[in-house]
């Protein structure tokens, strides 16, 4: 079939990538989506079942740093735009080993960049690269008003947040060098379903079901402003289809949350979804050393992508926390096969440490 486009979607065995490739590949019958994934410990196949099969979605398992590999293949399947997601993406996994980080998030990246302005060569009509980024690049809000615009100035803290800020600037670098059309967004924190269980959200409904400690970082004080992943995903649909080139686009769902408040949002919905008496499972609380270099609050704007390609978020906070807790205990199975084996020996390790 002659598609009206290809696109790449690296990362996409991951957990927002498998949500943008499943709204792509049935929204779009006409565009060939190509998810490219190394399949790391966190990228799982399964995310994906019920796109599997559809006649416009291709898999290919590769690694965005072999270099060769991806001129073979943005000239294979003839790629016109990109949505780039994949990534290290756990902050606690980059406090132990920041290598990867730098080689997936910055030479990654770089490799992608250059694949497509190779392959391009200038003909830039009808082609996009677009690189989604996270709000930790700006740093640390305090408890105030303030939001994070598109212009905050960047200050990252973490390996993670740093090896991101410096993929933004690469990508930016693309559009002022060579005149690439390039498009960033900066998101929060996202929640959902295909989580893999090693954030907040989804380890902690599974180690409630397992009646097992809830570690929280600190005092639990900090703030993360939660976005339905489903919603992100609608974002990431506008911005490719409707972003200004060379532009950013915050997202955000307005929605800020204390760790500890949210932590007893997800203990009761959890109970209440078990058919546990109420308080059950308050005990699991269990108050741990901190992240190192914890940053205290993040809190997206997201006025300017509202005003200026009218998204919003669909889905209120408490109607989204329990579609994504029933998922989670809906599909054991999914999370059983992830959190058995070589996975459950690094959690302990993770957890003995703190
Ligand atoms: P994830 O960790 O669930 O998935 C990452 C995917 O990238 C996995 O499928 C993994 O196999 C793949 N990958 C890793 N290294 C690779 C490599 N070298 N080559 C090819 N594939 C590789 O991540 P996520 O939470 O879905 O995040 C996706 C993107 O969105 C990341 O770039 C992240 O920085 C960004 N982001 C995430 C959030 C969030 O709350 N999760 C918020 C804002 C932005
Ligand atoms: O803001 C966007 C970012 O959100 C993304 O760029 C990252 O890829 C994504 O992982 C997420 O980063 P956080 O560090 O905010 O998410 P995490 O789920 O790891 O932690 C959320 C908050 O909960 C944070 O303040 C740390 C705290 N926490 C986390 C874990 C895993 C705990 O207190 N205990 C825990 O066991």
């Amino acid at each position: 079939m002659n598609y009206k486009r290809s696109i790449l979607v690296t990362g996409a065995a991951g957990f927002i990538g498998s949500h943008v490739v499943r709204l792509f590949v049935n929204k779009y019958p006409d565009y060939h989506i190509i998810n490219l994934d190394k399949l790391t410990y966190c990228g799982n196949l399964a995310n994906l079942t019920d796109v599997e099969d559809k006649p416009n979605y291709t898999f290919v398992k590769a690694d965005i740093c072999d270099y060769e590999k991806m001129l073979a293949v943005f000239k294979t399947y003839k790629i016109d735009g990109v949505i780039h997601l994949a990534a290290e993406s756990h902050v606690d996994r980059s406090i132990k080993d920041p290598f990867v980080f730098a080689r997936t998030n910055v030479m990654g990246t770089l490799s992608l960049l250059q694949a497509a302005r190779v392959t391009w060569d200038g003909d830039w009509e009808n082609k996009l690269f677009y690189h989604v980024s996270t709000d930790e690049v700006y740093g640390a809000l305090e408890f105030d008003k303030t939001l994070f615009t598109e212009t905050t100035p960047y200050d990252p803290h973490s390996p993670y947040s740093a090896s991101k800020a410096s993929s933004d600037h690469f990508v930016r670098a693309y559009y002022d060098t060579y005149g690439m059309p390039i498009v960033i967004s900066n998101c929060s924190n996202n929640y959902g379903p295909y989580q893999f269980p090693e954030k907040l959200i989804p380890l902690f409904i599974n180690n409630i079901r397992h009646k097992k400690p809830l570690p929280v970082y600190g005092k639990g004080e900090n703030v993360r402003d939660w976005l339905y992943v489903v919603d992100h995903a609608r974002a990431i649909d506008l911005v490719f289809h409707k972003g200004k080139i060379r532009d950013t686009y915050n997202i955000g769902g307005f929605n800020e949350w204390t760790n500890i408040d949210l932590i007893k949002v997800i203990i009761k919905t959890v109970d209440e979804q078990l058919g546990n008496a109420p308080g059950t499972s308050d005990n699991l609380i269990t108050y741990v050393k901190d992240r190192a270099g914890h940053d205290l609050r993040y809190a997206i704007d997201s006025t300017k992508i509202k005003n200026e390609l009218g998204w919003e978020p669909s889905l209120q906070f408490e109607e989204g926390i329990a579609k994504t807790v029933a998922w989670y205990l809906e599909n054991q199975e999914w999370m059983d096969n992830i959190t058995s084996g070589e996975y459950e020996k690094y959690y302990e390790e993770m957890y003995a440490d703190r």
